[in-house]
C-alpha cells in the first residue's frame, strides 16, 4: 500500500452556489457539462495539479453528491478529499473550507468550481507566486473591452485599461495570512484577495488563462460544453498536451421559395433582373446553410438560436450580416473555420458566371476563409426543377483556434 505524504498545499473548492444566474434546477456546481458535471470537471483538473488537499465546499444536503464527483476525479488520490457544507455566501462557503485544512498545510488556493475548466498550469503558476514569498496571488488577464466610467446614463470618464486586470481563480494565499485575514473580515468582499489587501497585504498577479473563464450564465455554459466537445480527452487534462486537436465537420441546409419583395440576394450578392426568394431576413439560402453548418461544426446550436425572428436586427439583413457574427460567435469559442463547402440546387439564377465573385463574397464575410460555391439543377424534377425556390447545403470544417 502506498502511503501519500501529508500535503503543505490545500485547494479549497467553492461549490455550494445555487446558480441563479444559470437557472439550471440544480445546484449549478452539479449541471453536466458532457456526462460529467461542472464540479468533475474542476475537479479534475485540480487533481491533474500538485499534490494537495482538496477540500470540496458543497451545498449543504449535497455532500453525498460532491464526495461521488470527487471520488471519480481523484483516482488514486481519495485520501487528499475532504467533503465540507456551505454557507449562504461565497465568503462562509471559503470560511468552512478554512476550518477544514490539514495541519501541515501551509500554501491554501481558493478555487470557484464555476471555473470548471482552469488548466493546472494555472494553480502551477500561483503556487509559484507564494512559494517565491508573495503573500498572495492570482491570475489576472488583461481587460480587451473599452471601459468607461458611466453616471446617469453618460460617460463621466474613460479608464485606461492598460491599469485594469480581470481576477481569476484559484487565489492562493500563505494559510497564516489568510486565516487571520478572515478573522478580522468585518463585511462581504469581492474575492479573497480583496479581503486579503483589506487585512494589509499586497496580492501579487500571475498570468491567467482564457478557460479560467466563470460559467455564470446559460451562454457561459454553451461555450464549455463547445471547449468540452473540442476535447474529448478532458478526463484528464494531463493528455491535452500530447492530443491532437480534432477537427469538427458541419452540416446545414436551407430552402426559400420565390416571392420575396426587392431584387434576389442569394450567396451574398444582389441579381438584379432576378425574382426575389422570401423569408425572415433576404431569403439568401446559401448564406443561412452556411451558417447552420458551421453552428453546427462548433456544437453552438443553429441559426434559430442565435438569428430567430426574435432577433429584429436581422430582418431584412444580407449575408455578410449573418457569416460575420458566426464567425464572431465561432471566435469566441475557440474555433476558427477551416473551409466551407456550399452547393446551391436552383434552376435559377445562373451562377457560372459569378461563382468566383459568391466565393469571393462569402469568403470576406468569413474573415478570408476558403468558401466553394457550386451550383446545380435538378433536370426539372422537385420544387427546385420547378422552379418554386432554391435549396441549398452547406458542410464546415472548423478547427481549434
Ligand atoms: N459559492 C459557494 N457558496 C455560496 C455562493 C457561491 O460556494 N454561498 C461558490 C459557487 O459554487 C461558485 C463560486 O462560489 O463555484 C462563484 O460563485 P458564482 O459563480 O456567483 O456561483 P453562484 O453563487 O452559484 O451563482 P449565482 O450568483 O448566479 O447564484
Ligand atoms: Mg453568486
Amino acid at each position: 500500500m502506498s502511503i501519500t505524504p501529508v500535503p503543505r498545499i490545500a485547494v479549497i473548492v467553492v461549490a455550494a452556489g445555487s446558480g441563479t444566474r444559470l437557472a439550471a434546477g440544480v445546484p449549478k456546481a452539479f449541471v453536466g457539462i458532457d456526462e460529467h458535471s461542472m464540479l468533475r470537471h474542476a475537479l479534475t483538473r485540480v487533481f491533474d495539479g500538485p499534490q494537495a488537499q482538496v477540500v470540496i465546499v458543497a451545498p449543504e444536503g449535497r455532500e453525498g453528491d460532491a464526495l461521488t464527483d470527487a471520488l471519480a476525479a481523484a483516482g488514486d488520490r481519495r485520501d487528499l478529499v475532504t467533503i465540507v457544507a456551505g454557507g449562504p455566501t461565497r465568503q462562509s462557503s471559503v470560511a468552512a473550507g478554512l476550518g477544514a485544512l490539514w495541519g501541515d498545510v501551509d500554501v491554501v488556493l481558493v478555487h470557484d468550481a464555476a471555473r470548471a475548466l482552469t488548466p493546472p498550469a494555472v494553480f502551477e503558476r500561483v503556487i509559484a507566486a507564494v512559494d517565491a514569498g508573495r503573500p498572495g496571488a492570482i491570475p489576472v488577464l488583461p481587460v480587451i473591452d473599452t471601459i468607461k466610467r458611466v453616471e446617469d446614463a453618460s460617460i463621466v470618464a474613460a479608464v485606461d485599461r492598460a491599469e485594469l486586470s480581470a481576477a481569476q481563480t484559484p487565489q492562493g494565499f500563505r494559510r497564516s495570512i489568510l486565516d487571520a485575514a478572515y478573522e478580522i473580515a468585518d463585511r462581504e468582499y469581492t474575492d479573497d484577495a480583496a479581503l486579503v489587501a483589506a487585512a494589509g497585504h499586497t496580492v501579487a498577479v500571475v498570468d491567467g488563462d482564457p478557460l479560467a473563464f466563470k460559467i455564470t450564465t446559460p451562454a457561459d455554459l454553451d461555450r464549455a460544453r463547445s471547449l468540452v466537445a473540442r476535447h474529448p480527452l478532458t478526463q484528464s487534462t494531463a493528455h491535452l498536451g500530447n492530443a491532437m486537436p480534432i477537427p469538427r465537420v458541419g452540416v446545414g441546409t436551407d430552402v426559400h421559395a420565390f416571392g420575396g419583395d426587392g431584387p434576389l440576394w442569394l450567396a451574398g450578392l444582389e441579381w438584379p433582373a432576378e425574382p426575389a426568394l422570401s423569408g425572415h431576413s433576404d431569403g439568401d439560402a446559401v448564406a443561412h446553410a452556411i451558417v447552420d453548418a458551421l453552428l453546427s461544426a462548433a456544437g453552438l446550436g443553429d441559426i434559430g438560436t442565435h438569428f430567430g425572428t426574435d432577433h429584429p436586427e436581422y430582418a431584412g439583413a444580407h449575408a455578410d450580416a449573418f457569416l460575420s457574427r458566426t464567425l464572431a460567435l465561432l471566435g469566441e469559442a475557440g474555433w476558427r473555420i477551416g473551409n466551407v463547402a456550399v452547393q446551391v440546387q436552383a434552376n435559377r439564377p445562373r451562377f457560372a458566371a459569378r461563382r468566383v465573385e459568391a466565393e469571393h463574397a462569402l469568403s470576406s464575410a468569413l474573415g478570408g476563409a476558403p468558401v466553394s460555391v457550386s451550383a446545380t439543377t435538378t433536370d426539372g424534377l422537385g420544387f427546385t426543377g420547378r422552379g418554386e425556390g432554391v435549396a441549398a447545403f452547406a458542410f464546415a470544417l472548423v478547427v481549434s483556434a
